[in-house]
């Protein structure tokens, strides 16, 4: 039914070429092409069905767009680095195929995410009559979903928003990221930021905490962190008073991470090292293990939800949505751990959503602004149970 091109053959790259493979009555043919064509190979090899290969360095429009001609998929899903998806999307441009990904993008040079580069892409893609879907992932992705089903079945006005995102999970390194080291870090070295009563108010990093009760897993210190969905759900959420995200992170966690931002290791400017330009973050990451080598190891649990208020027939309303995702369960299916498999599933389902039709439209989209309702009954089906609770 549908011919896709995935690019980048990482931790999600894999998870999402398998869930593909594993729906063929919708993805019919799929090519995946990557920097390296042995790890293409590598995951081709995990699936009971063919797929192309491809080597390709996405951040050359020029060979993407050749690559995309040459396959000549319904759509491309961008699973490389946020780096890489204003070149990608050029290139959809220029091939007139439609886009999807799951992280949005920020320059090499700047730690600075948003999605203003991306939206403004809306009205280039509205011309050539396609569709782009952003942040196809769990956080964001399925949280803006989560948001979504909530506003649709059980609130008249959601004012309090809070994303909750826990990593119980035991890899049995001292550090280590769960998806590639240098956006993690990055991420998580960023000032904080939450919005309240129509304001963006900043924090130190990291600086506000508290204690939650995680269903599954049991309490855990969490910190707040600004966090991309942020921005997209303030512009979509009408009647929003605060929107908070807020990530669990071990003090063993915290304190290497001190450590290394004390030293310089974090850095995202080029040092001179013995006559040689070193990015010492780029140059941490080829020393931390690649996240997707931690899966084999990996026990325990991830929790992540949405704590949502607001009013239903003039009544306050409290409502609590999450999955809870088993590291040994995902590693078993797929051979991932689970913020691989939890960002590989939504990926997969928000491209069944554009293939199928479901969700269909001219211009550049964030995942809130469609029917949550198959996706969130896919979501189930392939992986991500939810729950949902009123709590009091
Ligand atoms: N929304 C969410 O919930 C969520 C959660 C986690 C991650 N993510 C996003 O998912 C994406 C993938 O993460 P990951 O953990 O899978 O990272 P990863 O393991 O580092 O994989 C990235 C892959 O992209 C490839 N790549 C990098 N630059 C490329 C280029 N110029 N051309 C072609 N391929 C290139 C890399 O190839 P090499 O191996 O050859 O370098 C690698 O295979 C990231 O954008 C991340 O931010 C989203």
């Amino acid at each position: 039914m549908g011919k896709v091109l995935i690019i980048g053959a990482g931790g999600v790259g894999s998870v999402v070429t398998q869930k593909c493979a594993q729906v063929p009555e919708v993805f019919s043919e799929i090519t995946l092409a990557s920097r390296t064509l042995e790890k293409c190979k590598k995951v081709a090899g995990l699936l009971p069905r063919a797929i192309r290969t491809s080597i390709v360095d996405a951040d050359s429009t020029e060979q993407t767009a050749a690559l995309i001609r040459e396959v000549s998929p319904d759509l491309v899903i961008n699973v490389a680095l946020p780096y890489q998806d204003l070149s990608i999307m050029d290139a959809c441009l220029e091939t007139g195929v439609n886009y999807l990904d799951t992280a949005n993008y920020e320059p090499p040079e700047q730690a600075a995410f948003s999605y203003k580069w991306q939206w403004a892409y809306d009205e280039k893609f509205r011309r050539a009559g396609l569709m782009a879907l952003l942040g196809s992932g769990f956080d964001p992705g399925v949280t803006n979903v989560f948001c979504a089903h909530a506003l649709k079945h059980y609130f008249d006005q959601i004012n309090y928003i809070d994303i909750m995102d826990c990593n119980a999970g035991e890899h049995g390194h001292a550090f280590a990221t769960n998806f590639n080291p240098e956006i993690n870090i990055r991420e998580v070295t960023a000032r904080g930021k939450f919005w309240e009563e129509g304001v963006w108010k900043e924090t130190e990093p990291l600086y506000i905490h508290q204690s939650f009760n995680f269903p599954e897993i049991g309490v855990r210190q969490m910190y707040l962190m600004y966090h991309e969905e942020l921005e997209s759900l303030v512009e979509h959420i009408p009647g929003l008073k605060r929107i908070r995200f807020w990530m669990t992170f071990s003090q063993e966690y915290l304190t290497h991470l001190r450590v290394l931002q004390n030293v310089g290791m974090t850095r995202i400017d080029p040092v001179d090292f013995h006559g040689c330009k070193v990015v010492p973050l780029q140059f941490l990451k080829e020393l931390l293990p690649d996240p997707a080598s931690l899966a084999a190891g990996y026990t325990g649990k991830t929790n992540i939800g949405c704590m949502i208020e607001g009013l239903k027939d003039g009544k306050r309303r409290k409502y609590y949505v999450y999955n809870v995702c088993d590291h040994q369960r995902a590693f078993r299916e797929v051979g991932a751990q689970a913020i691989s498999y939890t960002t590989g599933v939504p990926a997969m389902v928000g491209a069944k959503m554009m293939l199928t039709g479901k969700w269909a439209g001219k211009g550049v989209f964030n995942l809130e602004q469609f029917d949550p309702d198959p996706f969130m009954e896919d979501l189930a089906r392939y992986g991500l149970q939810w729950t949902e609770v009123f709590p009091e």
